[in-house]
Protein backbone atom coordinates (compact mmCIF):
# COMPACT_ATOMS: atom_id res chain seq x y z
CA UNK A 1 0.00 0.00 0.00
CA UNK A 2 1.63 3.49 -1.06
CA UNK A 3 -0.44 6.49 0.86
CA UNK A 4 0.29 9.85 -0.19
CA UNK A 5 -0.56 12.54 2.21
CA UNK A 6 -1.52 16.14 1.68
CA UNK A 7 -0.35 16.70 -1.70
CA UNK A 8 -1.83 19.45 -3.70
CA UNK A 9 -3.76 18.52 -6.77
CA UNK A 10 -4.52 21.32 -9.54
CA UNK A 11 -7.82 20.49 -8.40
CA UNK A 12 -6.85 21.70 -4.39
CA UNK A 13 -6.19 19.52 -1.66
CA UNK A 14 -6.71 15.10 -1.83
CA UNK A 15 -4.79 12.34 -0.63
CA UNK A 16 -4.35 9.79 -3.38
CA UNK A 17 -4.16 6.13 -1.91
CA UNK A 18 -3.03 3.30 -4.51
CA UNK A 19 -2.83 -0.64 -4.27
CA UNK A 20 0.34 -1.98 -4.40
CA UNK A 21 2.70 -4.64 -2.78
CA UNK A 22 4.58 -1.98 -1.32
CA UNK A 23 4.40 -0.41 1.99
CA UNK A 24 4.99 3.29 1.68
CA UNK A 25 3.82 6.90 3.42
CA UNK A 26 4.66 9.80 1.76
CA UNK A 27 4.08 12.88 3.47
CA UNK A 28 3.32 15.25 0.35
CA UNK A 29 2.59 17.97 1.88
CA UNK A 30 4.79 20.53 -0.29
CA UNK A 31 4.47 18.36 -3.48
CA UNK A 32 1.90 18.05 -6.34
CA UNK A 33 0.44 15.04 -7.83
CA UNK A 34 -0.08 14.73 -10.91
CA UNK A 35 -1.48 11.84 -13.88
CA UNK A 36 2.15 10.41 -14.71
CA UNK A 37 3.02 11.24 -18.41
CA UNK A 38 2.07 9.46 -21.28
CA UNK A 39 4.80 9.90 -24.42
CA UNK A 40 2.89 9.10 -27.75
CA UNK A 41 6.65 9.01 -29.41
CA UNK A 42 9.48 7.54 -28.50
CA UNK A 43 12.48 5.60 -30.19
CA UNK A 44 13.72 2.88 -27.64
CA UNK A 45 15.67 1.67 -30.74
CA UNK A 46 15.62 -2.11 -29.56
CA UNK A 47 15.35 -4.43 -31.18
CA UNK A 48 18.43 -3.90 -32.96
CA UNK A 49 20.26 -1.46 -31.59
CA UNK A 50 21.05 -2.16 -27.92
CA UNK A 51 24.29 0.17 -28.38
CA UNK A 52 22.29 3.33 -28.46
CA UNK A 53 19.56 2.27 -25.78
CA UNK A 54 17.73 -0.39 -24.31
CA UNK A 55 14.40 -0.71 -22.64
CA UNK A 56 15.70 -1.13 -19.76
CA UNK A 57 18.24 2.21 -19.80
CA UNK A 58 15.09 3.87 -21.07
CA UNK A 59 12.16 3.05 -19.23
CA UNK A 60 14.08 4.43 -16.12
CA UNK A 61 15.09 7.49 -18.03
CA UNK A 62 11.55 7.20 -18.62
CA UNK A 63 10.28 6.53 -14.95
CA UNK A 64 13.30 9.53 -13.78
CA UNK A 65 11.41 12.21 -16.35
CA UNK A 66 8.04 11.12 -14.74
CA UNK A 67 6.84 8.93 -17.70
CA UNK A 68 5.06 5.33 -16.85
CA UNK A 69 3.47 4.61 -20.76
CA UNK A 70 5.11 4.99 -24.22
CA UNK A 71 4.54 4.46 -28.04
CA UNK A 72 7.27 3.29 -29.56
CA UNK A 73 7.82 3.69 -32.91
CA UNK A 74 9.04 1.19 -35.59
CA UNK A 75 12.19 2.07 -37.03
CA UNK A 76 14.04 -0.51 -35.38
CA UNK A 77 16.92 -2.80 -36.77
CA UNK A 78 14.57 -4.44 -39.10
CA UNK A 79 11.92 -2.39 -38.62
CA UNK A 80 8.58 -3.43 -37.51
CA UNK A 81 7.14 -4.47 -40.80
CA UNK A 82 5.66 -7.45 -40.26
CA UNK A 83 3.44 -9.44 -37.97
CA UNK A 84 5.98 -11.68 -36.90
CA UNK A 85 8.48 -8.85 -35.94
CA UNK A 86 5.95 -7.52 -33.81
CA UNK A 87 5.21 -10.26 -31.68
CA UNK A 88 9.21 -10.38 -31.50
CA UNK A 89 9.76 -7.22 -30.25
CA UNK A 90 6.67 -7.66 -27.52
CA UNK A 91 8.16 -10.83 -26.19
CA UNK A 92 11.58 -9.05 -26.12
CA UNK A 93 10.77 -5.93 -24.60
CA UNK A 94 8.42 -7.98 -21.64
CA UNK A 95 11.42 -10.37 -21.48
CA UNK A 96 13.85 -7.48 -20.45
CA UNK A 97 11.65 -5.50 -18.80
CA UNK A 98 10.58 -8.51 -16.23
CA UNK A 99 14.25 -9.69 -16.32
CA UNK A 100 15.31 -6.40 -14.61
CA UNK A 101 12.18 -6.00 -12.64
CA UNK A 102 10.76 -2.40 -13.84
CA UNK A 103 7.28 -1.30 -13.64
CA UNK A 104 6.16 0.32 -17.12
CA UNK A 105 3.84 0.19 -19.84
CA UNK A 106 4.25 0.38 -23.44
CA UNK A 107 2.37 0.57 -27.02
CA UNK A 108 3.98 -0.32 -30.35
CA UNK A 109 3.18 1.38 -33.61
CA UNK A 110 3.36 -0.63 -37.16
CA UNK A 111 5.42 0.81 -39.78
CA UNK A 112 3.68 0.87 -42.74
CA UNK A 113 5.43 0.66 -46.32
CA UNK A 114 3.85 -0.16 -49.74
CA UNK A 115 4.52 -3.71 -49.57
CA UNK A 116 3.34 -4.31 -46.20
CA UNK A 117 -0.35 -2.60 -46.22
CA UNK A 118 -2.05 -6.18 -46.74
CA UNK A 119 -0.83 -7.31 -43.21
CA UNK A 120 -2.12 -4.41 -41.38
CA UNK A 121 -5.44 -6.25 -40.81
CA UNK A 122 -3.36 -9.01 -38.90
CA UNK A 123 -2.12 -6.52 -36.48
CA UNK A 124 -4.67 -4.51 -36.20
CA UNK A 125 -5.78 -4.97 -32.58
CA UNK A 126 -1.96 -5.27 -31.07
CA UNK A 127 -0.85 -1.97 -32.23
CA UNK A 128 -1.51 1.70 -30.75
CA UNK A 129 -1.48 2.71 -34.81
CA UNK A 130 0.25 3.02 -38.36
CA UNK A 131 3.57 5.06 -38.46
CA UNK A 132 3.76 6.92 -41.35
CA UNK A 133 7.03 8.49 -42.77
CA UNK A 134 6.48 10.58 -45.57
CA UNK A 135 10.00 11.60 -45.62
CA UNK A 136 13.34 9.50 -44.99
CA UNK A 137 14.76 9.91 -41.62
CA UNK A 138 16.39 7.21 -39.46
CA UNK A 139 16.09 3.81 -40.59
CA UNK A 140 14.48 2.45 -43.50
CA UNK A 141 11.03 3.09 -43.52
CA UNK A 142 9.05 5.66 -46.40
CA UNK A 143 6.28 6.24 -48.61
CA UNK A 144 6.98 8.65 -51.10
CA UNK A 145 4.14 8.44 -53.51
CA UNK A 146 0.70 8.70 -53.66
CA UNK A 147 -1.08 6.35 -54.57
CA UNK A 148 0.81 3.79 -52.01
CA UNK A 149 -0.33 6.80 -49.01
CA UNK A 150 -3.99 6.88 -50.40
CA UNK A 151 -4.16 3.26 -49.66
CA UNK A 152 -2.55 3.61 -46.63
CA UNK A 153 -5.40 6.28 -45.30
CA UNK A 154 -8.25 4.08 -47.09
CA UNK A 155 -6.69 0.83 -44.88
CA UNK A 156 -6.68 2.71 -41.75
CA UNK A 157 -10.08 3.85 -42.11
CA UNK A 158 -11.22 0.62 -42.92
CA UNK A 159 -9.67 -0.93 -39.78
CA UNK A 160 -10.37 2.43 -37.98
CA UNK A 161 -6.56 3.15 -36.98
CA UNK A 162 -5.09 6.05 -35.91
CA UNK A 163 -2.05 7.09 -38.89
CA UNK A 164 1.09 8.22 -37.21
CA UNK A 165 2.17 10.61 -39.72
CA UNK A 166 6.30 11.81 -40.02
CA UNK A 167 4.99 14.81 -42.51
CA UNK A 168 8.39 16.00 -44.39
CA UNK A 169 7.79 15.79 -48.57
CA UNK A 170 10.81 13.61 -49.80
CA UNK A 171 11.05 14.22 -53.34
CA UNK A 172 11.36 18.20 -51.73
CA UNK A 173 14.16 16.87 -49.57
CA UNK A 174 16.08 15.38 -52.51
CA UNK A 175 16.13 18.27 -54.57
CA UNK A 176 17.15 20.68 -51.41
CA UNK A 177 19.90 18.47 -51.12
CA UNK A 178 20.91 18.83 -54.90
CA UNK A 179 21.00 22.52 -54.03
CA UNK A 180 22.64 22.51 -50.79
CA UNK A 181 25.59 20.34 -50.86
CA UNK A 182 27.52 21.56 -47.83
CA UNK A 183 28.82 20.52 -44.15
CA UNK A 184 27.28 22.91 -42.74
CA UNK A 185 24.52 21.30 -39.79
CA UNK A 186 22.64 24.89 -40.61
CA UNK A 187 21.63 24.02 -43.75
CA UNK A 188 19.12 20.85 -42.21
CA UNK A 189 16.98 23.58 -41.43
CA UNK A 190 17.56 25.02 -44.94
CA UNK A 191 16.94 21.70 -46.88
CA UNK A 192 13.91 20.28 -44.52
CA UNK A 193 12.45 23.91 -44.31
CA UNK A 194 9.33 24.77 -43.25
CA UNK A 195 7.41 24.50 -47.16
CA UNK A 196 9.27 20.60 -47.06
CA UNK A 197 6.39 20.42 -43.86
CA UNK A 198 4.09 22.31 -44.96
CA UNK A 199 3.73 20.36 -48.39
CA UNK A 200 3.78 16.11 -47.32
CA UNK A 201 1.34 18.12 -44.43
CA UNK A 202 -1.38 19.31 -47.26
CA UNK A 203 -1.42 15.82 -48.71
CA UNK A 204 -2.14 13.39 -45.54
CA UNK A 205 -4.42 16.37 -44.57
CA UNK A 206 -6.40 15.74 -48.44
CA UNK A 207 -6.17 12.19 -47.78
CA UNK A 208 -7.24 12.07 -44.33
CA UNK A 209 -10.27 14.48 -45.33
CA UNK A 210 -11.41 12.33 -47.91
CA UNK A 211 -11.52 9.05 -46.27
CA UNK A 212 -12.19 10.36 -42.44
CA UNK A 213 -9.14 8.71 -41.48
CA UNK A 214 -7.81 9.73 -37.89
CA UNK A 215 -4.59 11.88 -38.37
CA UNK A 216 -2.17 12.03 -35.62
CA UNK A 217 0.73 14.41 -37.32
CA UNK A 218 3.86 13.95 -35.13
CA UNK A 219 6.25 16.78 -34.14
CA UNK A 220 4.65 19.80 -35.66
CA UNK A 221 7.56 22.42 -35.67
CA UNK A 222 6.21 25.91 -37.44
CA UNK A 223 2.93 27.72 -36.34
CA UNK A 224 1.90 27.70 -40.47
CA UNK A 225 1.71 23.46 -40.02
CA UNK A 226 -1.00 24.29 -36.30
CA UNK A 227 -2.95 26.53 -38.77
CA UNK A 228 -3.44 24.38 -41.82
CA UNK A 229 -4.55 21.63 -39.11
CA UNK A 230 -6.98 24.28 -37.30
CA UNK A 231 -8.54 25.07 -40.59
CA UNK A 232 -8.42 21.44 -42.14
CA UNK A 233 -10.33 20.35 -38.84
CA UNK A 234 -13.21 22.38 -39.29
CA UNK A 235 -13.54 19.75 -41.73
CA UNK A 236 -12.49 16.82 -39.96
CA UNK A 237 -12.52 16.95 -36.32
CA UNK A 238 -10.23 14.11 -35.67
CA UNK A 239 -6.91 14.98 -37.04
CA UNK A 240 -4.68 15.94 -33.64
CA UNK A 241 -1.41 17.90 -33.57
CA UNK A 242 1.68 16.84 -31.71
CA UNK A 243 4.93 19.21 -30.61
CA UNK A 244 7.90 18.48 -29.48
CA UNK A 245 9.80 19.55 -26.52
CA UNK A 246 12.86 20.22 -28.62
CA UNK A 247 10.74 22.39 -31.10
CA UNK A 248 9.15 24.18 -28.33
CA UNK A 249 12.26 25.04 -26.17
CA UNK A 250 14.92 25.38 -28.52
CA UNK A 251 15.41 27.06 -32.29
CA UNK A 252 18.14 27.35 -35.08
CA UNK A 253 20.09 29.67 -32.95
CA UNK A 254 21.21 26.55 -30.79
CA UNK A 255 23.39 25.14 -34.05
CA UNK A 256 26.20 27.95 -32.81
CA UNK A 257 26.46 26.24 -29.88
CA UNK A 258 26.14 22.46 -30.66
CA UNK A 259 26.78 22.05 -34.25
CA UNK A 260 25.54 18.60 -36.02
CA UNK A 261 24.89 17.40 -32.60
CA UNK A 262 21.20 19.07 -32.51
CA UNK A 263 20.65 17.95 -36.06
CA UNK A 264 17.36 16.38 -35.37
CA UNK A 265 13.80 15.56 -38.11
CA UNK A 266 12.22 18.25 -38.51
CA UNK A 267 15.22 20.26 -37.86
CA UNK A 268 15.18 23.10 -35.30
CA UNK A 269 13.18 26.34 -36.36
CA UNK A 270 13.66 29.85 -36.38
CA UNK A 271 13.33 31.76 -32.77
CA UNK A 272 10.74 33.48 -34.20
CA UNK A 273 8.60 30.58 -35.29
CA UNK A 274 9.36 28.56 -31.96
CA UNK A 275 8.07 31.25 -30.29
CA UNK A 276 5.18 31.24 -32.47
CA UNK A 277 4.41 27.54 -32.00
CA UNK A 278 5.06 27.95 -28.47
CA UNK A 279 2.21 30.44 -27.73
CA UNK A 280 -0.46 27.87 -29.76
CA UNK A 281 0.73 24.99 -27.25
CA UNK A 282 0.12 27.51 -24.60
CA UNK A 283 -3.22 28.47 -25.83
CA UNK A 284 -4.34 25.20 -25.98
CA UNK A 285 -4.16 24.67 -29.96
CA UNK A 286 -1.65 21.49 -29.62
CA UNK A 287 -3.44 18.71 -28.26
CA UNK A 288 -0.09 16.29 -27.14
CA UNK A 289 3.64 16.61 -26.25
CA UNK A 290 5.85 13.82 -27.87
CA UNK A 291 9.40 14.26 -26.94
CA UNK A 292 10.22 12.18 -29.81
CA UNK A 293 13.31 10.42 -27.80
CA UNK A 294 15.96 9.56 -30.43
CA UNK A 295 18.94 8.69 -28.59
CA UNK A 296 22.25 7.96 -30.93
CA UNK A 297 25.66 7.48 -29.94
CA UNK A 298 27.83 11.14 -29.73
CA UNK A 299 30.03 9.26 -32.37
CA UNK A 300 26.91 9.05 -34.38
CA UNK A 301 25.79 12.87 -33.66
CA UNK A 302 29.17 14.08 -34.19
CA UNK A 303 29.78 12.84 -37.72
CA UNK A 304 30.28 15.53 -40.34
CA UNK A 305 27.03 16.94 -41.82
CA UNK A 306 25.47 15.40 -43.73
CA UNK A 307 26.21 11.91 -41.94
CA UNK A 308 24.66 13.08 -39.00
CA UNK A 309 22.47 10.82 -37.33
CA UNK A 310 19.18 13.01 -36.36
CA UNK A 311 17.40 12.77 -33.29
CA UNK A 312 17.65 14.17 -29.60
CA UNK A 313 16.61 12.57 -26.36
CA UNK A 314 14.21 13.74 -24.58
CA UNK A 315 12.20 11.71 -22.27
CA UNK A 316 14.12 12.67 -19.12
CA UNK A 317 13.96 16.28 -19.70
CA UNK A 318 10.53 16.83 -21.08
CA UNK A 319 8.35 17.22 -17.96
CA UNK A 320 11.08 19.76 -15.87
CA UNK A 321 10.74 21.96 -18.91
CA UNK A 322 7.22 21.94 -18.65
CA UNK A 323 7.59 22.47 -15.45
CA UNK A 324 9.99 25.38 -15.56
CA UNK A 325 7.57 27.01 -18.21
CA UNK A 326 5.10 26.85 -15.56
CA UNK A 327 7.36 28.58 -13.11
CA UNK A 328 7.94 31.38 -15.53
CA UNK A 329 4.33 31.64 -15.85
CA UNK A 330 4.38 30.40 -19.18
CA UNK A 331 1.96 27.92 -19.57
CA UNK A 332 -0.88 26.42 -16.99
CA UNK A 333 -0.76 23.49 -14.92
CA UNK A 334 -3.87 22.07 -16.62
CA UNK A 335 -2.61 22.88 -19.89
CA UNK A 336 0.71 20.41 -19.31
CA UNK A 337 -2.14 17.46 -17.99
CA UNK A 338 -3.99 18.06 -20.84
CA UNK A 339 -0.73 17.41 -23.62
CA UNK A 340 0.83 14.96 -21.11
CA UNK A 341 -1.65 12.59 -20.54
CA UNK A 342 -5.76 13.42 -20.35
CA UNK A 343 -5.41 14.44 -24.27
CA UNK A 344 -3.56 11.32 -25.23
CA UNK A 345 -5.94 9.19 -23.63
CA UNK A 346 -8.89 10.45 -25.57
CA UNK A 347 -7.53 10.74 -29.12
CA UNK A 348 -5.88 6.60 -28.44
CA UNK A 349 -9.06 5.43 -26.70
CA UNK A 350 -7.18 4.66 -24.12
CA UNK A 351 -8.32 4.39 -20.13
CA UNK A 352 -7.58 7.53 -18.22
CA UNK A 353 -4.18 7.33 -16.53
CA UNK A 354 -3.86 5.77 -13.11
CA UNK A 355 0.08 5.78 -12.48
CA UNK A 356 1.16 9.74 -10.77
CA UNK A 357 3.63 11.48 -10.67
CA UNK A 358 4.74 13.51 -7.35
CA UNK A 359 6.55 16.80 -8.76
CA UNK A 360 8.50 18.79 -6.58
CA UNK A 361 7.41 22.63 -7.96
CA UNK A 362 9.94 24.81 -6.49
CA UNK A 363 13.21 22.09 -6.69
CA UNK A 364 16.07 23.98 -9.02
CA UNK A 365 18.20 21.20 -10.66
CA UNK A 366 20.75 21.06 -13.37
CA UNK A 367 19.95 19.04 -16.12
CA UNK A 368 21.87 16.06 -16.27
CA UNK A 369 22.02 12.62 -18.55
CA UNK A 370 20.62 9.73 -15.70
CA UNK A 371 19.89 6.56 -17.83
CA UNK A 372 20.03 7.32 -21.24
CA UNK A 373 22.65 5.86 -23.08
CA UNK A 374 22.41 9.12 -25.75
CA UNK A 375 25.62 10.67 -26.19
CA UNK A 376 24.24 14.24 -26.27
CA UNK A 377 21.27 15.93 -24.64
CA UNK A 378 21.32 19.93 -25.61
CA UNK A 379 19.70 20.81 -22.15
CA UNK A 380 22.41 19.94 -19.97
CA UNK A 381 23.82 22.05 -17.83
CA UNK A 382 20.56 23.77 -18.15
CA UNK A 383 19.07 25.07 -14.47
CA UNK A 384 15.45 23.90 -14.47
CA UNK A 385 12.60 24.45 -11.69
CA UNK A 386 10.02 21.92 -10.96
CA UNK A 387 10.94 18.15 -10.84
CA UNK A 388 9.72 14.79 -10.66
CA UNK A 389 10.85 13.14 -6.67
CA UNK A 390 8.80 10.00 -7.71
CA UNK A 391 6.62 8.32 -10.85
CA UNK A 392 4.43 5.66 -9.35
CA UNK A 393 3.83 3.06 -12.28
CA UNK A 394 1.35 -0.13 -11.15
CA UNK A 395 1.71 1.07 -7.81
CA UNK A 396 5.26 0.47 -7.83
CA UNK A 397 7.04 4.13 -6.66
CA UNK A 398 10.15 5.02 -8.88
CA UNK A 399 12.36 7.14 -6.85
CA UNK A 400 14.45 10.12 -8.58
C1 LIG B 1 14.19 9.77 -35.29
C2 LIG B 1 15.14 8.59 -34.96
O1 LIG B 1 16.35 8.80 -34.85
O2 LIG B 1 14.63 7.48 -34.82
N1 LIG B 1 15.00 10.92 -35.61
C3 LIG B 1 14.61 12.21 -35.59
O3 LIG B 1 15.40 13.06 -36.01
N2 LIG B 1 13.44 12.61 -35.12
C4 LIG B 1 13.27 9.40 -36.42
C5 LIG B 1 12.13 10.36 -36.64
O4 LIG B 1 11.21 10.46 -35.79
O5 LIG B 1 12.11 11.04 -37.66
ZN1 LIG C 1 9.58 11.49 -37.15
Amino acid sequence: MIEIMNANTELGKKDYYIDSSYSLTIDASDLFVLPAMIDPHVHFRNPGQADKETWSSASKAALFGGITTVFDMPNNIPSCTTKHRLMDKKRIIDEELSRNKIAFRYHLYFGVTAKNIHSISSVKDDIIGLKVFMGSSTGDLLIADDATLEKVFATAKKYNLIIAIHAEDEQYIREKKKLLRSSDPEVHSLIRDPTCALIALRKALYFACMYQTTLYVLHVSTPEEVEEILEAKKKHPRLYIEATPHHLFLNSTYYKKHHTKVVVNPPLRSPERQQRLLQYFTQGCIDALGTDHAPHSLEDKQKPYPNTAAGLPGVESALPLLLNAWNEGTISLKRIIDVTSRNICKIFSLPLQEDLVLIDPRKTKVVRKMYSKAGFSPYEGKKLTGWPVMTICRGVPFMT
